[in-house]
């Protein structure tokens, strides 16, 4: 199997709701989800006031994309569902679609399903929630059926590995400030091609005047040799680093290692909207989130403790690329030994400096165009 397959198929969280699940370690994104809650409940508010599926259809149609298994998925349902029901927007059904890739873990997924219409924060009569399974850079719905788009936290997952990197990106493992000219050109094009796709594949999806909000990691600069937005992979490679340094991963699997994310600028998110035509960028924002924002809500904020936030942070960052260090160096590497070693690097030295240690985090509200 080529290296882009297996990307292809490994991408994705841990599964179930173990010590280092995603449904355990997700807390940062529910940070984000709040944060974001502003412009969804804005638009919410304008789609219902204004769209006129609003009056017609019987049943409204919405989906969350990369939802993952955990329950920040639910949080967002319940709380549309909340607003719909604030403002007094009644459908007969709405069909909510809980999609993502075929690998992610819908059983425990729809147990949490299960749980939250047993304690009713999820109303069971007229609702109905489906598990979606497919890439989001796939038609997931039939023509012109789809009302609203969410997603939180995913868009900047690309479809694949870019092609052709090889090993020119060295010891770096993802768009870092020493990469090459060639590798940031090889990553801005996969995601030129990827979300022009999703914006495409969606446009043809939904209904004129379907809307579509989207949170997503950014970056700060144009250029993305001239500051490390993504700090956060910088150490997890020099972690990685270390580790061939000492002979437990081989070089070459380091230098053929590379994460299938991209972190676009501003510029280029609303160039491609605009190029691919399919929707009006109705409102955006932009926001930093420190990499242990989900600390405060455990823990005594006045209080900071550097090894206790760099735990957190490890366990997020693991949560999510875990299984593809695990496909891609296979029974060589350990991943408690690897967080362990990342967790004293992030509290030794990052932490601490406040700008480079937080996501900067884009929200977009899109409409589809009539
Ligand atoms: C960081 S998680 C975010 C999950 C959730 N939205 C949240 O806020 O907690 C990103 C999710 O996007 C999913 N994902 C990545 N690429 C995808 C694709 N092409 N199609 C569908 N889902 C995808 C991953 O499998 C993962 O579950």
């Amino acid at each position: 199997m080529s290296e882009t397959m297996e990307f292809k198929k490994l991408v994705g969280m841990n599964a179930g709701d173990d010590r280092t699940s995603y449904a355990n370690n997700s807390g940062l994104q529910r940070v984000v989800v709040s944060k974001t809650r502003f412009i969804l409940d804005e638009t919410l508010k304008d789609m219902i006031e204004n769209e006129e599926y609003f009056l017609a259809e019987r049943c409204f149609k919405m989906v969350d994309l990369g939802c993952a298994s955990g329950p920040n998925t639910l949080l967002v349902v319940s709380h549309i569902m909340q607003t719909f029901q604030d403002l007094r927007a009644r459908f007969q059904e709405i069909w909510i679609f809980l999609n993502d890739l075929p690998g992610n873990d819908f059983n425990s997924l729809f147990k949490w399903v299960q749980s939250r219409y047993d304690e009713k924060v999820i109303e069971r009569s007229g609702c109905c929630i489906y598990g979606l399974p497919g890439s989001f850079y796939h038609r997931l719905f039939p023509n012109k059926t789809l009302h609203f788009a969410y997603s939180s936290y995913s868009v900047h997952w690309l479809s694949q590995v870019p092609e052709g990197l090889g090993k020119q990106n060295k010891e770096n493992i993802f768009m870092a400030t020493t990469s090459p000219r060639e590798v940031f050109e090889a990553y801005g094009k996969q995601y030129q091609r990827d979300f022009s796709k999703f914006l495409s594949l969606r446009g043809e999806e939904m209904v004129s005047g379907g809307r579509m909000v989207l949170s997503f990691v950014g970056r700060t600069v144009e250029d993305p040799s001239s500051i490390d937005d993504n700090a956060y992979f910088t150490i997890l490679a020099q972690t990685l680093h270390e580790m061939v340094v000492e002979g437990i991963i081989k070089k070459d699997d380091l230098y053929s290692f590379n994460v299938p994310m991209y972190t676009p600028c501003q510029r280029e998110v609303e160039a491609i909207i605009m190029n691919e035509g399919s929707f009006e960028l109705w409102k955006k924002d932009v926001f930093r989130v420190r990499w242990d924002a989900h600390r405060n809500s455990t823990h005594d904020p006045s209080f900071f403790d550097e090894k206790q936030s760099a735990n957190l942070v490890a366990n997020c960052v693991r949560a999510v690329t875990e299984p593809m260090l695990a496909s891609h160096f296979g029974s060589c590497i350990n991943c408690d030994v690897v967080f362990e070693r990342y967790a004293k690097k992030l509290a030794a030295e990052h932490l601490l400096k406040q700008q480079k240690s937080s996501y900067y985090t884009m929200v977009i509200s899109l409409r589809r165009n009539n």
